[in-house]
């Protein structure tokens, strides 16, 4: 048996206000709020990035023993911060990993980490004895005053798999689905994401259909075999658009707690906004860290993940006897609760603030804000140099 051992996020602790930003931008606050379904979303500072946000998520579920059983560091992304040295390696010193183990970095936009996860599932069946460390780690921006401005966010997830977990289960029949299509897409000269809006929702809601009917065809399993169901989440009214055709023709009173369960999902994808690779693992604390849910072991979860580009996959899980003895639920919430709203001029400031590009020593400048274990403290020669 082999799944989910440890789970955190960590989200920067400055965000916008949705009602503020609709204010500014001459919208209905109701379309934000209802319409789409957010109501905060995180800005990160110039001094967190990639790096430091996985390492952040990271640190607080490693001990010691973790550090020497790790073999394996994979970080999904789609914002990372080198084309050629991966993420992985710098939260591998960060972290004090022991030296004999790989890191990378796995890029299919939203659905890196997932792959992240498969591969760390796989190592650990074939190594039992040893651990994973998969984060999904980013920043979503789409640019301001455009149409996908309200859902950016940013944030990183970290899972430390291994066998005998003690939060979920993978199983092992999993569904996978490529197509090469422009829905979303970043190139290299860009710093803000291009997207087809209207056609993302559709591929992401196709893909969700026709992975479910091929995974329930291979699984012989019903979706009456399911406690709940978790979405990547871009915003928390999409996965919902793609599950509630699947249970049109179902029993009321499953359609109703699985729609339930939903949106115990969605509530930390409103309060952060979109998180691209860690949305989905997001969507799994938000529903567990609830009191409301009346999941309890032997309960299966199933899960989409989808990446624009587009690669989508379905697999399930089953949560382990004790799970919510190890979540970190209390941490979690005082983290989101003691973050610092922002006025529009200092959103948009820290959205436009860029690091230097010459070959010069340069401080970064740490806002008093920016209180996180783990911060960018300079560029040396094109070199980022970390803080702990
Ligand atoms: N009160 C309540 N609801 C309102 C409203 C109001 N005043 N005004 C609009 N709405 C609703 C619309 O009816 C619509 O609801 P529906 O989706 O249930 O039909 C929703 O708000 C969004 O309105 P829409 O006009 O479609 O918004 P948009 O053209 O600004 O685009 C996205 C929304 C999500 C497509 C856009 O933000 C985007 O491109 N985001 C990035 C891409 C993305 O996240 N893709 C997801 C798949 S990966």
């Amino acid at each position: 048996m082999v799944g989910i051992d440890k789970i955190n996020f960590y989200t920067p602790n400055t965000y916008i206000d949705l009602v503020t930003l609709a204010e500014a931008r001459g919208i209905d606050p109701d379309k934000f709020i209802i319409g789409i379904g957010q109501s905060k979303m995180s800005v990160p500072p110039i001094s967190q990035d990639t790096v430091t946000m996985g390492a952040n998520a990271a640190f607080p579920i490693l001990e010691k023993a973790d550090l020497e059983l790790i073999d394996l560091i994979v970080v999904g992304t789609e914002s990372g911060i080198d084309e050629s040295k991966s993420v992985g390696t710098f939260i591998h010193d960060l972290l004090g990993v022991q030296p004999f183990a790989k890191a990378v970095e796995i890029k299919q936009a939203c659905y890196g980490a997932t792959a992240g996860l498969m591969m760390a599932v796989d190592y650990v069946r074939l190594h039992p004895d040893r651990k994973a460390l998969v984060i999904g780690s980013d920043i979503s921006r789409y640019g301001l005053a455009t149409s996908g401005e309200v859902t950016q966010g940013a944030g990183a997830i970290a899972m430390v798999i291994s066998s005998n977990p003690r939060i979920l289960e993978i199983e092992g029949e999993t569904v996978a689905l490529t197509q090469n299509i422009f829905d979303f897409w970043r190139p290299n000269y860009s710093d803000t994401a291009i997207v087809d809006g209207k056609f993302s929702n559709e591929a992401y809601i196709s893909s969700f259909h026709t992975l479910w009917e091929e995974f329930m065809r291979r699984t012989e399993l019903k979706l009456s075999d399911f406690d709940a169901f978790c979405f990547h989440m871009p915003y928390t009214k999409m996965g919902k658009k793609a599950l509630l055709p699947i249970l049109e023709n179902e029993d009321k009173d499953l359609a109703n707690q699985l729609i339930f369960n939903y949106d115990l999902g969605t509530h930390y994808t409103r309060h952060i906004g979109n998180i691209y690779t860690g949305s989905l693992y997001l969507s799994l604390m938000s529903l567990l860290n609830n009191p409301d849910h009346k999941l309890t072991a032997k309960s299966r979860i199933g899960f989409f993940s989808y990446g624009s580009g587009a690669v989508a996959e379905i697999f399930s899980g089953v949560l382990v006897p004790g799970f919510e003895k190890h979540l970190l639920k209390k941490e979690q919430e005082e983290h989101l609760e003691s973050r610092i709203s922002l006025s529009i001029d200092e959103y948009e400031a820290l959205f436009n603030e860029t690091i230097p590009k010459d070959d010069g020593i340069h401080t970064i400048n740490r806002s008093k804000t920016d209180n996180s274990l783990f911060y960018l403290k300079e560029i040396n020669e094109h070199k980022r140099i970390y803080g702990k």
